[in-house]
C-alpha cells in the first residue's frame, strides 16, 4: 500500500463561541472502514462537513491520494469521489428513487435523456448493494432503512472513492443494521474506503479496521481495532471509565398502582386505504415505578401506540384511563395537561424548534409552572432549571441562548429529554431515547429514566436496541404488525425470546 487515500492535516474550525476543531489530523487508508468516534459535540460531523465541502476550515490542508485538494463546495467534493450519506437524510420525498439517485446529473445527453435508462442504471446500482426496490417508487413511501439504501446507491452511482457515513445506523433496526454492515464490507471489498460514525461501539468492533477518536475538538487517539477493546475506546472518548448502566435497576415507589391503562386502541393509516390497519386493538397497563419496554421491528406499530396515547394521531376506537379514571385525549395539549409526556423518535420534525434558543426549547413544556399569575415567564427560574439539566445531561453548548439548530445531533436530543425531565409527568413515553447519544450521555439518560421510575413515574420505553430494552425494562411487550404478540418479564427476557416474538411470520405479506 502506498500512503493514505485521505490525509487531513491541522484542521481548525471555529464557530461563534465554539472552537469545534482544533488542529485535527485525520488519515484514511485505501479500502478500509475507518471509525470516527467521540462524544456528542466532539467535532465529528464538523470534520466530515469540511470533507464534504459544506464547511470551510479556518486552517489546515486536505490531500486525496497524495494530491492537495480544495473542497469549496459539495459539488467539488463529489467530483473528487467523496460522497456523504448525511446524519439527517437529504432525499427529495416527492421524487422517485431513480430521480433521487440521479438528481442534478441525469445520465447522458439531455436531449436523448431517457427515464428508462435512468431506471435501468438505478436498478444496476441497487443490485450492487443487494436490494430490490422499484426505481419508480416515490421516496416518501420508503422506510428509513430503504431511504438510506437509496443514499448509498446514489453514492455508488457517483463513482465514489470515499463514502462518508455519519451515524447511518442510528435510525435502523437490528436486522437492518446487519444488512448495512454487510453492504459496508462489500463496498470495502470493491476497494472503497468508508468513514463511519456511530455511538454504538459494538458496531465499531464488528466492522471497522481502524479508529480515530476526537475529544472536545482535539485528536484523542487512533488505533487498530483488532488490538483494542470497547473500554479502551470509551477511555479515549471520555477520558475516564464509564460504567454501563443499563444493568441498573431502580428502587420501587411505595405506590405501585396502575398509572395508565389503554384498552383496544385501533387506528387505520388513512381513509384511502381502509384495509391498512396500523393498530389492531392494543390493550395494556403500566404501573407507577415501572419501566415498560415496547419491542418490535421498525414499522411494527410501536411509535403509533406512543403517538396515539399522546394525542398526536387520531384513534378510531380505544379508551385511556389515568389513575383509573377515563380521560379523553384529542391533542398533545390534552395529554400534557393530564401529565403524559412523549419524547418522540424524530426530534427534528416533531420535538424541537430549531430556530429558537436551547433555553426556550427546554422550557416549552413547563410554561405553566414557569409563568406567574400574569402569564410572564419567570426568567430566573427558567435559567436555574436550564442550568440544572445542562449539568445533569452534560449538554454541550456555548450558552443556552444558542439556537438548537447549531447543537450537535446528540445534544439536540438531550434538550428534548431535559424538557420532559423538568416537567415530571405521571407517564412518560420515550421513543428511541438514546438514538444518536454518546456512551456517557446514554448512561446518564438511563440513570435518569431509572430515577424517574423510582420517583413514581410510569415509563414506557420504545427502543430498537435489544440490549437497551432488555437492560432497562421491568416488563416487555412485543409488537408485530400492529398487534401485541407477547409479554415477557425481566427475569425471563432474553434476546432470542424477544426476537421470536417480534419476527414477521413466514408467508405474511
Ligand atoms: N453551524 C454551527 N454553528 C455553531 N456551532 C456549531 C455549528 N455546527 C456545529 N457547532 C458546534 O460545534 C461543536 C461540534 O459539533 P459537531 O456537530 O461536529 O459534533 P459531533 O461530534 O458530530 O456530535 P454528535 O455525536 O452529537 O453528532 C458543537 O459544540 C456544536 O454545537
Ligand atoms: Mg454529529
Amino acid at each position: 500500500m502506498s500512503g493514505p487515500l485521505l490525509k487531513m492535516t491541522g484542521i481548525t474550525k471555529r464557530f461563534p463561541g465554539v472552537l469545534a476543531l482544533n488542529n485535527v489530523n485525520f488519515e484514511v487508508a485505501p479500502g478500509e472502514i475507518h471509525g470516527l468516534l467521540g462524544e456528542n459535540g466532539a467535532g465529528k460531523s464538523t470534520l466530515l462537513k469540511i470533507l464534504s465541502g459544506a464547511h470551510h476550515p479556518d486552517s489546515g490542508s486536505i490531500e486525496l491520494a497524495g494530491q492537495r485538494i480544495m473542497l469549496d463546495s459539495p459539488h467539488q467534493a463529489q467530483a473528487q469521489g467523496i460522497v456523504t450519506i448525511y446524519q439527517e437524510f437529504n432525499l427529495v420525498p416527492q421524487l422517485t428513487i431513480a430521480e433521487n439517485v440521479y438528481i442534478g446529473r441525469e445520465p447522458g445527453n439531455p436531449i436523448l435523456f431517457s427515464w428508462r435508462k435512468m431506471a435501468e442504471q438505478t436498478r444496476a446500482v441497487t443490485a450492487r448493494i443487494g436490494i430490490q426496490l422499484d426505481p419508480m417508487t416515490q421516496v416518501r413511501d420508503l422506510s428509513v432503512a430503504e431511504q438510506q439504501m437509496v443514499e448509498i446507491a446514489r453514492a455508488l452511482s457517483m463513482q465514489s472513492r470515499l463514502i462518508i457515513m455519519d451515524e447511518p445506523t442510528s435510525a435502523l433496526s437490528e436486522s437492518e443494521v446487519v444488512r448495512l454492515k454487510q453492504i459496508m464490507r462489500d463496498l470495502k471489498a470493491q476497494g472503497l474506503s468508508i468513514i463511519f460514525v456511530t455511538h454504538r461501539l459494538e458496531e465499531v468492533m464488528d466492522v471497522c479496521d481502524r479508529i480515530t477518536v476526537l475529544r472536545d475538538g482535539h485528536n484523542a487517539g487512533e488505533a487498530e481495532v483488532k488490538v483494542i477493546q470497547i473500554p479502551d475506546i470509551i477511555r479515549m472518548m471520555v477520558g475516564r471509565v464509564v460504567d454501563d448502566l443499563y444493568a441498573g435497576q431502580h428502587a420501587l415507589p411505595v405506590d405501585q398502582s396502575v398509572a395508565l391503562q389503554v384498552k383496544n386502541l385501533r387506528r387505520r393509516i388513512n381513509k384511502q386505504d381502509p384495509h391498512a390497519i396500523v393498530l389492531h386493538g392494543i390493550s395494556f397497563e403500566v404501573r407507577r415505578g415501572e419501566i415498560l419496554g415496547l419491542a418490535g421491528l421498525v414499522g411494527a406499530g410501536r411509535t403509533e401506540i406512543a403517538r396515539a396515547i399522546f394525542g398526536a394521531d387520531p384513534l378510531e376506537t380505544g379508551e385511556i384511563f389515568l389513575d383509573g379514571q377515563p380521560i379523553t385525549i384529542r391533542t398533545p395539549q390534552d395529554a400534557i395537561r393530564h401529565g403524559i409526556g412523549l419524547v418522540p423518535e424524530d426530534r427534528k420534525q416533531q420535538a424541537l424548534f430549531l430556530a429558537l434558543a436551547v433555553r426556550e426549547n427546554a422550557s416549552m413544556a413547563m410554561l405553566p409552572q414557569l409563568s406567574n399569575a400574569l402569564g410572564f415567564i419567570k426568567a430566573r427560574d427558567e435559567a436555574t432549571l436550564m442550568e440544572t439539566y445542562r449539568q445533569k445531561l452534560n449538554i454541550r453548548m456555548a450558552t443556552s441562548e444558542v439556537k438548537v439548530r447549531n447543537l450537535s445531533g446528540g445534544n439536540q436530543q438531550k434538550v428534548v429529554i431535559a424538557r420532559w425531565l423538568a416537567l415530571q409527568p405521571k407517564v412518560l413515553i420515550v421513543d428511541e431515547p438514546t438514538r444518536g447519544i454518546d456512551v456517557a450521555a446514554k448512561a446518564e439518560v438511563h440513570a435518569l429514566l431509572h430515577e424517574m421510575a423510582a420517583s413514581g413515574i410510569a415509563v414506557i420505553m420504545i427502543s430498537s436496541e435489544l440490549p437497551e430494552i432488555l437492560g432497562m425494562s421491568d416488563r416487555i411487550l412485543t409488537i408485530r404488525e400492529g398487534r401485541l404478540t407477547g409479554e415477557v418479564f425481566r427475569k425471563d427476557a432474553t434476546q432470542e425470546a424477544l426476537m421470536a416474538l417480534m419476527a414477521v411470520r413466514e408467508g405474511a405479506s
